[in-house]
């Protein structure tokens, strides 16, 4: 059976129901035209159509879930997959052996080799390399400085991911290179993966020449990393030698390729995202100085006035507060794509076999039947005698399941180690020409913040 084969309103009353049509769609763009204009005003508004709706993006309907319990269900059903036209893009730029696109039984097996790295008890030992990043910044950034948050913020997310997973004597100048052509990567994959114009984008115009050549030089950097630990016979307990000492289901090695591609998929997803939310905070700190002011105390208060460190992260709840509040309304991941592999069935609505779901954790993360003043920015309604209210799964920004995020623990500790040691040091001011608007692209961000770091 295939979507576009479902009758709307077979059924009724026995058994599932085709879920309704969501309105606004035109002749034969569908919602593709919507979606594409202003995506989060459309997810959002979805919710008033109905719990899953169906969409039509040019000749393909696509469904969407909206309500937090079945996002959740989705999430966990062994019914749904990773697949799609955006994934297989994907693969096509960074690979297509890495855990990030795989499904089933190959997929399992890499969780089981990367998922030692990012076990809570793991985190501790990545302590001093956050500290240390943490705390560069402070001695980067000067008072009264303007600070360019989009590249601080990418360059201190790299740095820390790279050094914590792929410890290397050269790690600080790879550093640099990685994350030169990272940012730039990124800048031009949403694009691809969105709009896909195949051959277009091998012209040699200088924007294609130039995410060419930092496609080229990320996939370069990785068979360095690989090659000089080999090269160097030392087994460092990180998540490369987990890599370097996997081995498949028959106990054979993995290949150079699946180790090749398993650096990408970790790295990618996991230098944007925090690089998103390091710059979704600053943004936040900015606009809500009394907050920065409260995170203050709380890290004098815990630390008497020494440099915040690691151990310190579980006792600043307030911090952690903002963190959570922060990643609620700017979450980094907007969007989640799933393919049925297998009729079957969502909250009383059928879905066919080879459908194509989406649901988008800015919307369920901001809908006013799970949060009471749903767009105000308060860190306290994290405290637990008000968070018990809050609906299960509607607060996911690392998605449950078995496709959950394997980096949460570890975003967790850096982000608010950073916060606490930036906003215990600074106060931020908005400067002219800093542009707050939200840039939508593989994760969400804002444009282009600048800002005045003012020591206190
Ligand atoms: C997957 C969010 C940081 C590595 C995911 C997913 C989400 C997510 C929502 C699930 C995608 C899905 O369900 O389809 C975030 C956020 C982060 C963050 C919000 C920080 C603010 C990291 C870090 C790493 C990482 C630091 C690694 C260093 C990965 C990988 C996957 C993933 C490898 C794919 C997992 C799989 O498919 O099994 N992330 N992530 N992420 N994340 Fe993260």
């Amino acid at each position: 059976m295939t979507v576009e084969s479902v009758k709307p309103g077979a059924s009724p009353t026995a058994g599932p129901r085709v879920p309704p049509v969501a309105g606004g769609g035109v002749p034969l763009l569908g919602h593709g035209w919507k979606l594409v204009r202003d995506p989060l005003a459309f997810m959002t508004r979805l919710r008033d159509h109905g719990d899953v709706v169906r969409l039509r993006l040019g000749p393909k309907t696509v469904y969407a879930v909206t309500t937090p319990a079945l996002t959740g269900a989705l999430a966990l059903s062994p019914d749904y997959i990773i697949a799609g036209p955006l994934w297989e893009s994907l693969e096509d730029l960074l690979g297509k052996e890495g855990v990030a696109t795989a499904n089933g039984p190959l997929h399992r097996r890499q969780r089981r080799t990367i998922q030692p790295a990012f076990r809570l008890d793991a985190i501790p030992g990545y302590g001093p390399i956050m500290e240390e990043e943490a705390h560069a910044l402070t001695e980067r950034w000067a008072s009264g400085q303007i600070v360019d948050c989009t590249s601080e913020s990418f360059r201190v997310a790299v740095r820390v991911a790279a050094r914590c997973l792929l410890r290397s004597r050269l790690m600080d100048e790879r550093a640099e290179r990685l994350c030169a052509a990272l940012s730039t990567v990124f800048r031009g994959m949403y694009r691809r993966m969105v709009v896909p114009l195949g051959p277009l984008y091998k012209l040699p115009f200088p924007a294609n020449r130039e995410f060419n050549r930092a496609l080229a030089d990320l996939h370069l950097l990785v068979d360095e990393i690989v090659a000089e630990r080999r090269a160097s016979g030392q087994k460092p307990d990180d998540l490369l030698t987990a890599l370097l000492e996997a081995k498949d289901d028959n106990g054979d090695p993995i290949g150079e390729q699946e180790i090749h591609d398993q650096v990408v998929a970790i790295l990618t997803p996991g230098s944007e995202t925090i690089a998103s939310a390091i710059m979704s905070l600053l943004q936040v700190l900015a606009a809500h100085p009394e907050h920065g002011d409260k995170v203050c105390d709380e890290v004098e208060a815990v630390t008497g006035g020494r440099p915040v460190a690691f151990q310190d992260i579980h006792r600043l709840s307030h911090t952690c507060n903002v963190v959570v509040e922060t990643m609620r309304l700017h979450p980094s991941v907007w969007i989640l794509t799933r393919r049925a592999v297998t009729d079957t069935e969502l909250g009383g609505y059928r879905i066919p076999a080879g459908t194509d779901i989406i649901y988008s954790p800015y919307a369920i993360q901001r809908d006013p039947k799970s949060y009471e003043r749903h767009l105000e920015f308060d860190p306290d309604r994290w405290r637990p005698e008000r968070s018990k209210d809050i609906p299960k799964y509607a607060m996911r920004p690392f998605s449950v399941g078995n496709r959950k995020c394997p980096g949460d623990h570890f975003s967790m500790a850096m982000l608010t180690l950073i916060t606490a040691t930036l906003a215990a040091r600074y106060r931020f001011e908005r400067v002219a020409g800093s542009d707050d608007a939200v840039r939508i692209g593989i994760t969400l961000h804002p444009n282009r913040l600048l800002l005045r770091s003012i020591t206190r």
